[in-house]
């Protein structure tokens, strides 16, 4: 990045199923991150969370990054990625090592969490993320940092989030084709987290739900890490489906009818409303009640929330989440679905928003941008790029090179 200078300029892409943001920030002294460039463009080449045309998610790209360096005043090198879809699945796992000079040093660290990620995986899937939740060392438990410690073994306590392959590949090969190099992918309700929650909420346990286009993403953190991730492959693109044949009208007309009329609890809407539904080919519009509108939309929202509520179940940790469960991403912003929410989860349920940047609030302060600003927050906790290791894992190391090579040739 030019202009600026380059180690405190910060870069997320959400690549997401219906926009894809590119968001600048730069880190000051006090470690703030103010956000001063933002790119996005509708996302066309996606489809629940996974790259499926690559020359039109490569333009989408192209347009959103061009649009943040525009506004930012700078050049984008390199970028920290979201990645999301059903592909993705996690599991908590565990390692033992002994401690090799009574204090515990970086390596030992490795050494366990290296010993932690030795699990069975299915050959399409590769490891995206190994994240600590806490050591013990000699039946000494919940230590979040153990470097220093004094002890003879060492465990380490990790969830392990896996994704396919081939899916990470695709977004990697997109991001290059824009002459751009991935710092690190980042599970994009993990990078949600960042955004939303409070530390008190991880200590106190949450769950938080980023529901966008075409995936809806949950996480679980309970005692400050995360315990459980999970992605359902149904979310706002369903509701305006949905909508586009109940009403039979095209579906760009049920994503707008859906975001200025539509409500996730029917009960609401009992006041005789009307509302025009353009109908298809050249007949005239209709009017519609509103409570009829909320019959199509309520459904498709319970029974994703109990889906949800499943999954919490199954986790093992509902009964942990004292904090209740933070609802983003987009499709959260539905008129009535907190109040949907508490009657599935019977537990509190709040909108969530990112939090804790400064700058440009009036466009970023949407739950839309929760995964784009958790990667800022994100990156400016791992700064040291994983590209290199990552294309290895991913078996990209031709790509990378190409990749650097052509950017090195063009400027
Ligand atoms: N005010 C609103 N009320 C209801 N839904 C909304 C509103 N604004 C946007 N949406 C819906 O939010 C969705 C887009 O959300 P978001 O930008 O978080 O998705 P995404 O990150 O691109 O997709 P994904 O995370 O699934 O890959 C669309 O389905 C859109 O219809
Ligand atoms: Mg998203």
């Amino acid at each position: 990045m030019s202009r600026r200078n380059d180690k405190n300029l910060l870069v997320g892409l959400d690549i997401g199923t219906s926009k894809i943001a590119c968001l600048v920030g730069e880190l000051k002294d006090d470690d703030q991150i103010e956000i001063i460039g933002i790119g996005t463009h509708p996302s066309r080449g996606l489809k629940k969370g996974v790259v499926v045309d690559i020359e039109s998610t490569v333009q989408s790209i192209q347009r959103a990054v061009e649009e943040a360096e525009l506004m930012a005043g700078c050049e984008i090198h390199s970028v920290h990625a979201g990645i999301a879809g059903s592909h993705v699945r996690s599991l908590n796992s565990h390692g033992i090592t002994a401690i090799k000079e009574v204090e515990v040093s970086q390596a030992d660290v490795d050494r366990v969490i290296d010993a932690a990620r030795a699990v069975a995986i299915p050959a399409d899937q590769k490891i995206l993320h190994i994240l600590p939740q806490e050591f013990i060392i000699d039946d000494q438990e919940g230590i979040r940092e153990p470097i220093g410690m004094c002890g003879v073994r060492l465990e380490a306590r990790v969830h392990m989030v896996t994704g396919a392959l081939s899916a990470a590949q695709n977004v990697i090969k997109c991001i290059s084709r824009c002459g751009l190099d991935v710092d690190d992918l980042v599970l994009a309700q993990l990078s949600s987290s960042y955004a939303v929650l409070g530390e008190d909420e991880k200590e106190l346990g949450v769950c938080v739900i980023d529901i966008g286009g075409g995936t809806t993403d949950l996480a679980v953190f309970t005692d400050g890490a995360i315990r459980h991730t999970a992605v359902i492959p149904i979310a706002g693109d369903q509701v305006t489906n949905d909508i586009a044949v109940a009403l039979r009208t095209p579906t760009q007309y049920a994503e707008q009818i859906k975001i200025q009329h539509a409500c996730a609890l029917t009960q609401l809407t009992a006041n005789g409303e009307m509302i025009e539904v353009p109908s298809i080919g050249d007949r005239s519009p209709r009017r519609l009640s509103r409570q009829a509108l909320a019959e199509v939309v309520e459904p498709r929202y319970e029974e994703l929330l109990t889906l949800l509520h499943n999954e919490l179940r199954r986790s093992g940790f509902e009964d942990l989440v004292a904090g209740g469960v933070v609802l983003t991403g987009g499709s959260a912003q539905m008129q009535g679905l907190i109040e949907l929410a508490e009657d599935v989860f019977q537990m509190p349920v709040r909108l969530g928003g990112p939090q804790h940047v400064i700058g440009m609030e009036e466009v970023v302060n949407n739950p839309i941008h929760s995964t784009g600003v958790g990667l800022l927050m994100y990156a400016r906790q791992h700064r040291v790029s994983r590209g290199p290791e990552l294309a290895e894992h991913l078996g990209l190391k031709g790509l990378w090179a190409r990749a650097r090579g052509w950017f090195q040739g063009n400027f």
